[in-house]
């Protein structure tokens, strides 16, 4: 994985906070999911009337990735309104994929805070805990 830029990936997740279905909450979300093919995938919140069903952008993110062949992450990004971090599933969901995933929590003038999943989620779940091989 060659250089990249954290700027541009809050500026894809802002872009794709644009694309978010958040009727009820008004609560809109947008992720940008680096991975280590050097692809980009986003991700935003898409709401239901059924409420359990709502799903959130950084797993929207990862679900795309994943469902295109992605197995190794750099980086997410989340942009909110007011630069809220990723929801426990969220982090989980991350952390299936490692814990040294890069996260970049923005708000809606840009401004982000660089965090990981190993200090989103300390002393996880994993794979690991139940495969004794
Ligand atoms: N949401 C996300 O998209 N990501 C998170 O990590 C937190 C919450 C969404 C879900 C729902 O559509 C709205 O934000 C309010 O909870």
């Amino acid at each position: 994985m060659k250089e990249w830029s954290q700027e541009k990936l809050v500026t894809q997740a802002m872009q794709a906070r644009e694309h978010a279905y958040a009727p009820y909450s008004d609560y809109t979300v947008g992720a940008a999911l680096l991975a280590k093919s050097g692809r980009i995938y986003t991700g935003c919140n898409v709401e239901n009337a059924v409420y359990p069903l709502c799903t959130c952008a950084e797993r929207v993110a990862v679900v795309k990735a994943v469902s295109e062949g992605e197995r190794e992450f750099v980086a997410l990004a989340v942009a909110t309104q007011n630069g809220g971090a990723p929801c426990g599933s969220c982090r989980q969901t991350l952390r299936e994929f490692g814990e040294d995933i890069v996260v970049l929590i923005a708000d809606a003038t840009g401004a982000y805070r660089e965090t990981t999943v190993a200090e989103l989620l300390p002393g996880s779940f994993s794979a690991t805990d139940f495969r004794y091989r």
